[in-house]
């Protein structure tokens, strides 16, 4: 069985206090929540305040980072390693969040590396891959997505797929208000699922799990968590609020 896992991408979004607030806000209104995964992904620069919270009051809230450079150490200056990550007690990386494809230029290389340096570095990786809406409309949503998973795990192996988590994002649904439907969702991750045995094999296909993301809220969570291939969300907005998360997390039915 495959564990649900719900991920909150703060983005750039809340200071380092804020952080501190939000985690320990989102603990006491999760606490009782077990067979959940959680993970919150606050700024760069949060990740030092957040982690303590959570080692200090021994919060079952795992820790991840937007971002990273695949160089251990050196001369490039703004960016921050993996070695300063696992320090800081990271257990989760994203690579490939299509913001970064979009609007920092990163590619399917660059994602390649990024995630390879984070699991040489003995941490896991939520892997996010979707098309535009314009890829979308010519019908080109499974090449795109075949090309970002195959690039993108290139060089990843066998023993490595176990720290890796997917996320399916299709990047129309990104802070638009608009969803894929459940079943759209559905389809693609489970061809995400398929072209992972394709890759790896049948086993590694099943035990992998695979997030969607994109304008997931407390009104839609329950219908997306009843598809079989749906294993958690990956939620921006609606992580920055921890009531609003932590509906999310429990995945109750709400009317909105
Ligand atoms: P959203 O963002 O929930 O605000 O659409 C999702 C994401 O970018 O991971």
């Amino acid at each position: 069985m495959r564990k649900p896992m719900i991920a909150g991408n703060w983005k750039m979004y809340k200071t380092a206090g804020q952080a501190v607030f939000l985690v320990q806000d989102l603990a006491m209104l999760v606490k009782d929540v077990k067979d959940v995964e959680i993970l919150v992904c606050p700024p760069c620069i949060a990740l030092k305040s957040v982690s303590t919270v959570i080692e200090v009051d021994k919060l079952r809230i795992k820790l991840g980072a937007q971002n990273v450079y695949w160089e251990e150490e050196g001369a490039f200056t703004g960016e921050i390693s993996p070695v300063m990550l696992k320090d800081l007690r990271v257990d989760y990386v994203i690579a490939g969040h299509s913001e970064r494809r979009h609007i920092f230029g990163e590619t399917n290389e660059m994602v390649n590396k990024k995630l390879r340096a984070v699991l040489a570095h003995g941490m896991k990786s939520i892997l996010c891959v979707g098309e535009t809406l314009d890829e979308r409309e010519e019908e080109k949503t499974a090449d795109i997505i075949k090309e970002q998973i195959f690039e993108g795990l290139a060089g990843v192996s066998f023993e490595e797929m176990k720290d890796v988590v997917m996320a399916y994002e299709p990047v129309w649904a990104i802070g638009t208000g608009l969803t894929a439907t459940p079943e759209q969702a559905n389809d693609v991750i489970g061809d995400i699922r398929g072209l992972v045995g394709s890759l790896y094999n049948e086993e590694i296909a099943m035990d992998i799990r695979i997030l969607y993301g994109g304008s997931v809220k407390p009104g839609n969570i329950a219908e997306l968590m009843a598809e079989p291939e749906i294993d958690g969300a990956l939620v921006g907005g609606a992580s920055l609020n921890a009531e609003s998360f932590a509906k999310i997390v429990k995945y109750e039915k709400v009317e909105e």
